[in-house]
């Protein structure tokens, strides 16, 4: 069609050159009909607005209320039996129907929130379906513009494209996976990590940005359903105290029974905590001290800190932070960490030209530096460490929605690994703290102020 007009219009400005005189005029007419521009604006706008509609934190709410129930339920359950063997009339009765009547209001809370959580999403699937399917009739109409077949032949080059891709794959095998790193583990090695399993804004949504949560691997007797949080309270550097929850759905409703427990009346003092990347381990909170290059451990019973003084040349006070491209995390100097063999701590020194030093926490009294291992990872381009089985893992973030985790440094073999390869999905984008929890093989990460939880897969 090109062609067929080009040549004419040439024929034309030869003649108007020749006579400059004759004015002369041409009508263009098209079979085509226009394509209508602000159409394709629209769809585009609805399907912006669906996409910001449809939120993976919303998908993740009703899973963690659900997990919080399945939790509560069989504890009622229990509670209620032993109400059942003690009915004598007596006192203990009369404690364990209050215990039960605390309960079941914390069940109805959970109740509620999934009953509106789930109409809200009713109503958002009915509304999205609706707007998809004026999407797609849309979609279509304006395909039908497309008389020159692009989109078509594109959709057609793509797969033929993806055959192509197949074909060669299997022609020359794929390199064999990866062996991931062994460790010295129980339950297999290290394969992946699912999830996230919970997803709270817990009881202050949307403050305080920095802090870690988790349960103690070593508890009480009767406080193996405890889990702890610990938050930032002071220019998202400081805190002075442990907040602790009977149980996850506690911690999910947002009801801290037990309470906090302090470290001291002011914030920050001596032997406060400093930066977001603490531990509970065995009833007592391990941690940066405040202003000091030391570790220090607060017994929960008896209300007392003891500290360690790191190696000489350790970097402190928001000195060897984690970091991305963007921006360091803001005195994450020291990362404790906690695995199957106890208490771990993660820092660099100025002789190590700031790549990682990992060593052991020795908990005994006292409280001293264990074997320490030096690796070759800079510690500016980590976002993040866990220990699991005796094994570091650093993570480094890839964009908003993932965190990977593409490094390992095996303590046993000393082996170090920058191909890991396994991707945590994000609800927020920022990893304030990250945590492995041993009872339950879980790894609990602090997200923009959101307590989120994954599954680390073992096999
Ligand atoms: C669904 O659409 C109705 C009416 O258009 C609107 O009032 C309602 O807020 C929408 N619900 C959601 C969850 O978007
Ligand atoms: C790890 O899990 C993710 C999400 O569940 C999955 O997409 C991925 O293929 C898994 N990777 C491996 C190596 O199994
Ligand atoms: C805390 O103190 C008590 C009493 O001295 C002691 O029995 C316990 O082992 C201490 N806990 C830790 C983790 O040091």
């Amino acid at each position: 069609m090109k062609l067929y007009v080009i040549v004419p219009l040439c024929a034309l400005f030869a003649l108007t050159q020749q006579a400059p005189s004759t004015e002369c005029s041409c009508e263009l007419t098209t079979l085509e009909k226009l394509f209508p521009h602000h159409k394709l604006v629209a769809v585009e706008d609805s399907a912006l607005k669906c996409n910001s509609d449809i939120t993976p934190q919303k998908v993740a709410e009703l899973d963690s209320l659900l997990l919080g129930l399945e939790l509560r339920l069989p504890q009622l359950q229990e509670d209620v039996s032993m109400l059942e063997r003690e009915n004598d009339g007596q006192l203990y009765g009369v404690i364990s129907l209050q215990v039960i009547e605390n309960e079941l209001m914390q069940i109805n809370q959970l109740v509620a929130r999934l009953k509106s959580a789930t109409l809200s999403h009713q109503h958002l699937t009915a509304n999205t379906t609706e707007q998809l399917e004026d999407l797609k009739a849309e979609m279509q109409e304006l395909e039908s513009y497309d008389t020159m077949r692009v989109v078509n032949t594109q959709r057609t080059n793509k797969r033929l494209k993806k055959d192509l891709d197949q074909c060669k794959s299997g022609l020359y095998p794929t390199t064999k996976p990866i062996q991931p790193p062994r460790g010295n583990c129980p339950h297999g090695q290290f394969l992946n990590i699912t999830g996230p399993r919970v997803y709270t804004a817990g009881e202050y949504p949307g403050s305080y940005k920095y802090g870690a949560w988790g349960r103690d691997p070593k508890p009480e007797a009767g406080k193996e359903s405890w889990y702890w949080r610990v938050m930032m309270t002071s220019g998202n550097k400081f805190s002075n105290y442990v907040r602790f929850y009977s149980s996850l759905s506690s911690l999910i409703v947002g009801v801290s029974a037990p309470g906090n427990v302090l470290i001291h009346a002011a914030n920050p003092t001596t032997n406060t905590i400093q930066g977001p990347n603490v531990v509970l381990y065995g009833e007592a909170l391990y941690y940066n001290c405040y202003n000091q290059d030391t570790v220090c451990r607060f017994n929960l019973t008896t209300k007392t800190v003891i500290n360690f003084q790191l190696p000489k040349g350790t970097r402190f006070n928001s000195k060897g932070n984690f970091c991305h491209l963007d921006e360091c995390y803001p005195f994450t100097d020291l990362d404790l960490a906690t695995d199957e063999s106890g208490v771990w701590v993660i820092y660099t020194t100025t002789q190590d030209f700031g790549n990682l030093v990992l060593s052991k926490v020795e908990e005994s009294e006292p409280l001293r530096l264990g074997q320490t291992w030096h690796t070759s990872l800079y510690k500016q381009g980590v976002t993040n460490t866990f220990m699991a089985c005796g094994v570091l893992y650093a993570t480094r973030y890839i964009n908003k929605e993932f965190e990977e985790i593409f490094y390992s440094f095996d303590t046993t073999t000393r082996e170090e690994r920058f191909n890991v390869g396994v991707f945590i999905s994000k609800m927020y984008p920022n990893i304030q703290s990250l945590n492995y929890s041993p009872v339950d093989q879980m790894l609990h990460a602090y997200c923009d102020s959101y307590m989120v939880s994954y599954k680390v897969l073992f096999g």
